[in-house]
C-alpha cells in the first residue's frame, strides 16, 4: 500500500518539473529572441515597450511575460502594468559574459527534445543517434551552454592545475584541441597566450565553420586553425598540449582517440581531459547538477556515441576509473585529478 502523503509530495515534485518542461520553451524563446537582453537593466517595461524594444509583436510579448511572472522570473507590478527583470536575474538569462549565465542551456531543448521519435527508435533497437541528426541547434546550444564556465574558469584555474603546461603556453606551445565544438576553449586559450599555436579538430562540419568565424571575430587567426578531423586521427605531431573538453565520452571510441593522442604528444606533452563532475553511482547523482548531465546522457551524449558503433559507449558520467582504464590501455599511465568544478573534473594526463 503506497503511503497518500508521500503519493502527493512525489506528485507535487513531479507537477513542478512538468511545469519546468513546459516553461523551458518560452524562457528558450527569450533567449533566442533577446527579451531577457532587452528587458536586462531596463528597469519596468510595459508589453508594448518590450515588444517595440525586440521588434515583435505586442500580443506575444503579453503572453510570455505572463508565463515569466508565473515562473517568478520576471515581476509584475499591477499597478502601473509594468514588468521587471531583476539585476540578479539578469545575470542568470541575460548577459552571457558572466559566469552565472545559464541561459544557453535553454537553446538546446528544442534540439534535444525534436529527437525524441529517433530515440526511442534508438532505444528499441539499439541504435543510436547522430551528433548532425539533433541538427544545427544542438552544437550552438552545447557551445552556449559550456562558454560561461570555460570563461570563468579555464585560464585562470584549470591550465594553472596542469603540471608545467602554463609555463609552456607563455613560452610558445603546441596545442591540439579534440572534438572543439565551436571552439570556445580554443579561442580562450590562444587568446591568453599569443606565443602558441591552437590546432582545433571536429567531425562535424558545421562546428568548425562557426569556430573558424569565432577565431576570426576574437582577432586570433593569426594562431589558430580549426580543422574537420575525427578524434582518432586528427592530424599533426609534438603537440605539447592535447585537450578534451567536454567530449572524451561523447566519441564511439575513446581509446581509439586517446591512442592518437598518445601518438601526437611531444616527449613530455600532456593531456588535458574535461568531464562532467558526475557520479558513476547514479545515486550520488541526485542534485539538479547531477540530474542535468543523468539527462542529457541518456538522451545525447549515449546516443551519440552509440551511433558512432565504437566498443565504448561511455554515457557522460562513466567515472574516473573507467577513463583511467581506458587511458591506461593506450599507454597513458599517469592520471591525476587537477582540479574540479561543482560542474567539471579536469585531469592531467600523460604517458
Ligand atoms: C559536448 S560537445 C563539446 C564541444 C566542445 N569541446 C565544447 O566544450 O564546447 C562534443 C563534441 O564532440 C564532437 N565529436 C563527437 N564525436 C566525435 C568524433 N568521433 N571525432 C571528432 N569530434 C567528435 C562533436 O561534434 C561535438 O562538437
Amino acid at each position: 500500500m503506497s503511503d497518500e502523503n508521500r503519493v502527493m509530495e512525489f506528485l507535487e515534485r513531479v507537477v513542478a518539473d512538468n511545469a519546468a518542461a513546459f516553461a523551458g520553451v518560452s524562457t528558450s524563446l527569450g533567449v533566442r529572441l533577446g527579451l531577457y537582453r532587452a528587458m536586462s537593466g531596463a528597469g519596468a517595461l510595459t508589453s508594448e515597450g518590450l515588444a517595440e524594444k525586440t521588434g515583435l509583436v505586442e500580443r506575444y510579448v503579453r503572453e510570455w511575460l505572463a508565463a515569466q511572472v508565473a515562473g517568478a522570473y520576471v515581476l509584475h507590478d499591477p499597478k502601473t502594468n509594468t514588468y521587471v527583470l531583476p539585476d540578479e536575474h539578469a545575470a542568470v538569462l541575460a548577459d552571457d559574459s558572466l559566469p552565472t549565465y545559464v541561459g544557453g542551456g535553454f537553446t538546446m531543448l528544442k534540439p534535444l527534445y525534436s529527437a525524441e521519435e529517433a530515440l526511442a527508435s534508438a532505444y528499441r533497437n539499439g541504435g543510436g543517434v547522430n551528433w548532425e541528426d539533433y541538427g544545427p541547434e544542438l552544437a550552438q546550444g552545447v557551445a552556449a551552454f559550456f562558454k560561461p564556465g570555460y570563461e570563468a574558469v579555464l585560464v585562470q584555474e584549470w591550465l594553472p592545475a596542469m603540471e608545467g603546461v602554463e609555463a609552456k603556453l607563455r613560452q610558445g606551445a603546441s596545442v591540439a584541441d579534440v572534438g572543439c565544438g565551436f571552439g570556445h576553449s580554443t579561442v580562450l586559450m590562444a587568446k591568453a597566450f599569443p606565443h602558441s599555436r591552437f590546432h582545433g579538430f571536429d567531425f562535424h562540419e558545421p562546428s568548425v565553420e562557426a569556430a573558424r568565424k569565432l577565431a576570426e571575430e576574437a582577432g586570433v587567426g593569426d594562431r589558430v586553425t580549426f580543422e574537420v578531423a575525427a578524434a582518432h586521427d586528427f592530424p599533426g605531431d609534438a603537440y605539447d598540449l592535447v585537450t578534451f573538453f567536454d567530449c572524451l565520452h561523447d566519441l564511439g571510441d575513446p581509446g581509439a582517440a586517446l591512442r592518437r593522442a598518445e601518438k601526437s604528444l611531444a616527449d613530455d606533452g600532456s593531456l588535458l581531459v574535461v568531464e562532467p563532475n558526475a557520479s558513476a553511482e547514479p545515486g550520488e547523482n541526485i542534485d539538479p547538477i547531477g540530474r542535468s548531465f543523468a539527462s542529457t546522457s541518456a538522451v545525447l551524449c549515449l546516443p551519440a556515441a552509440m551511433a558512432q558503433g565504437g566498443p565504448h559507449a561511455l554515457g557522460n558520467h562513466p567515472g574516473q576509473d573507467a577513463l583511467k582504464a581506458i587511458a591506461a590501455e593506450v599507454g597513458l599511465r599517469s592520471w591525476r585529478l587537477a582540479v574540479e568544478t561543482v560542474t567539471n573534473r579536469i585531469y592531467d594526463v600523460k604517458r
